[in-house]
């Protein structure tokens, strides 16, 4: 019986670390798919390349790059490029997504527009914000965007 408890703890522990492996995996993807996204930023006004790579429920990596244009405000960001193309492409349910730009000495957040774009699509996903050495902080879109007003709410008095 004893030799069994033990097989049993074994086998939980070796699949755990199995488990967390894959996940670390996925993560160091995700952040070099989102550096990969950023070289392709099209930013020739602010010169503010940024990144972004979505997972998706099914394992997919979608990324993304901000795109500006001449009329200032039609500049499309990096995160909600990313949303656009996924969506096209049927995905509608995301685990992840990491973020990153230029900046070297602190973790950058996504802007509030994308924020909410982000929202929604869920509260309850992973962000990582990088920076370009490949050091992560992992967040969640609900730490980002406290109380925040999302699809649930409508139709609600
Ligand atoms: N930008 C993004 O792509 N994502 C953000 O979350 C913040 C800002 C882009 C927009 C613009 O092309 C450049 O960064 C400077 O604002």
């Amino acid at each position: 019986m004893m030799v069994v408890k033990v097989a049993s703890a074994l086998y939980l522990s070796l699949y755990l670390i199995m488990c967390s492996e894959f996940i670390a995996d996925q993560i160091k993807e995700l952040v070099l798919k989102c550096q990969e996204a950023r070289s392709m930023a099209y930013c020739p006004y602010s010169k503010f390349p940024v990144g972004a790579a979505l997972l998706t429920a099914d394992g997919a990596i979608i990324t993304g790059c901000n795109v500006e244009n001449a009329s200032f405000g039609l500049t499309v960001c990096a995160e909600r490029t990313a949303i656009q193309r996924a969506v096209a492409e049927g995905h509608r349910q995301f685990t992840a997504i990491a973020v990153t730009c230029d900046i070297k000495d602190s973790f950058v957040g996504p802007c509030g527009a994308c924020r909410q774009v982000l929202m929604e699509f869920g509260s309850e996903w992973a962000v990582y914000l990088t920076k370009p050495d490949g050091s992560y902080k992992e967040t969640t879109l609900n730490e980002l965007l406290p109380y925040a007003f999302s699809p649930a709410h409508l139709g609600k008095k």
